[in-house]
């Protein structure tokens, strides 16, 4: 694996930059503009994909926030960008206590970042979990673990971050979603919240997850736009990290996926790219609402001309608003209802995008 990297930095460097951009091999380590002064949340950045998001960041000169329910996880990879890059210090990557299960630690999350007075430029909501455990979130808020972590979570984590970012323009969210749930994934609109999905089909609970996520960053796309803050989807491609070995080992599609992984995967590094694209290449300024990925049987090359991955109920523009008008309903109800000041955050930074 790191052998495939040392080899695709070498070769994609003897070609010149144009023609590498051309031909769809943009690289962070040649093609990522300086991040000197820029800051960053990256959650899930302890592993995977999300590490390399962050690893790139800090090497550009970003200040980047490492949010991870896991603190010693994120210590770790502190310590590994550190034997790449031994000037990074706690100073530019910063470990923050984040869990997307429970709607307290967000806010406290929040709370806690808004209090260091740093500026926002980007907010990449990375973190996941394919086939989590069955039952609802830390909080108990929502029934569904999965569509907590990957779906609920982050849409709250992004609705009390919007204002701040938009004063902070020009800014990014970048959602990461799923080719998996681009093809697979549907809305279950008698069930938004997934309980009959958390007891039966945990693998549909996780296309659900990326369908709805695709769904709402269209939807957050079209709202913001003039605001300052442009949001793009982005899917990394099939990559071997964590994601399918932390599933419950009971599911059978679990077990199938860590076999195919083995075989299949590329390294996490090339998932990472059509994030850092989404997230800092200055020609998309403005360009909100557009999709990142790789083709499916060459994920090494982004199909950054392309921008559209949309699928599904994800082209249905009218399903795309109603979804996210129902979540919004749901997550203000959830976090305390409308005289909670976290609960009028939702609504009034889902209003003031509209
Ligand atoms: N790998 C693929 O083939 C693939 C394909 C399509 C999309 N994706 C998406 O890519 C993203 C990154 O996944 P990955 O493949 O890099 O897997 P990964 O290595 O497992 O990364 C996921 C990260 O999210 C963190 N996380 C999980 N639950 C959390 C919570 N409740 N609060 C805060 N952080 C939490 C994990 O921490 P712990 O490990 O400590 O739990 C981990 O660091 C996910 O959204 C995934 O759905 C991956």
């Amino acid at each position: 694996m790191a052998a495939q990297g040392i080899v695709d930095t070498a070769l994609s460097g003897l070609l010149p930059g144009r023609l590498r951009r051309g031909l769809g091999l943009w690289r962070p380590q040649h093609d990522m503009a300086d991040q000197f002064g820029k800051v960053f949340i990256v959650t899930g950045g302890s592993s995977g994909v999300g590490f390399q998001v962050v690893k790139h960041l800090a090497a550009a000169q970003a200040t980047v926030i490492l949010a991870t329910h896991n603190m010693p996880g994120a210590l770790k990879a502190l310590s590994d960008i550190q034997r790449d890059f031994p000037h990074i210090t706690e100073r530019n990557v910063i470990p923050m206590y984040l869990d997307l299960t429970s709607f307290k630690s967000i806010t406290q999350f929040v709370e806690a970042f808004l209090a260091q007075g740093l500026p926002l430029h980007g907010l990449v909501n990375n973190a996941g979990e394919a086939m989590g455990p069955p039952g609802p979130g830390a909080d108990g808020a929502l029934p569904n673990h999965t569509l907590v972590t990957n779906f609920f979570g982050p849409f709250y984590l992004t609705h009390l971050l919007l204002t701040f970012m938009s004063e902070c323009a020009p800014a990014r969210v970048v959602n990461v979603c799923s080719a998996l749930g681009e093809y697979m994934g549907t809305v279950d609109w008698g069930d938004l919240t997934g309980e009959r999905l958390s007891k039966s089909d945990p693998l549909g609970a996780y296309n659900a997850s990326k369908r709805m996520t695709s769904m709402a960053t269209r939807e957050l796309a079209a709202r913001s736009r003039g605001s300052g803050v442009d949001v793009f989807a982005t899917h990394p491609g099939f990559a071997a990290t964590n994601l399918w070995h932390k599933s419950q080992r009971s599911y059978p599609a679990a077990r199938l996926f860590n076999v195919v992984e083995e075989w299949f995967a590329q390294h996490p590094f090339y998932g990472a790219i059509p994030i850092l694209y989404a997230l800092t290449e200055p020609s998309l300024t403005g360009r909100t609402g557009r999709y990142f990925g790789g083709p499916l049987m060459c994920p090494i090359i982004m199909n950054a001309r392309c921008g559209s991955y949309w699928m599904g109920e994800s082209r249905d523009l009218a399903a795309c608003v109603r979804l996210y008008d129902a979540i919004v309903a749901i997550v203000a109800r959830v976090v305390g209802g409308g005289a909670d000041p976290r609960a009028t955050a939702v609504t009034a930074s889902a209003t003031a995008a509209q």
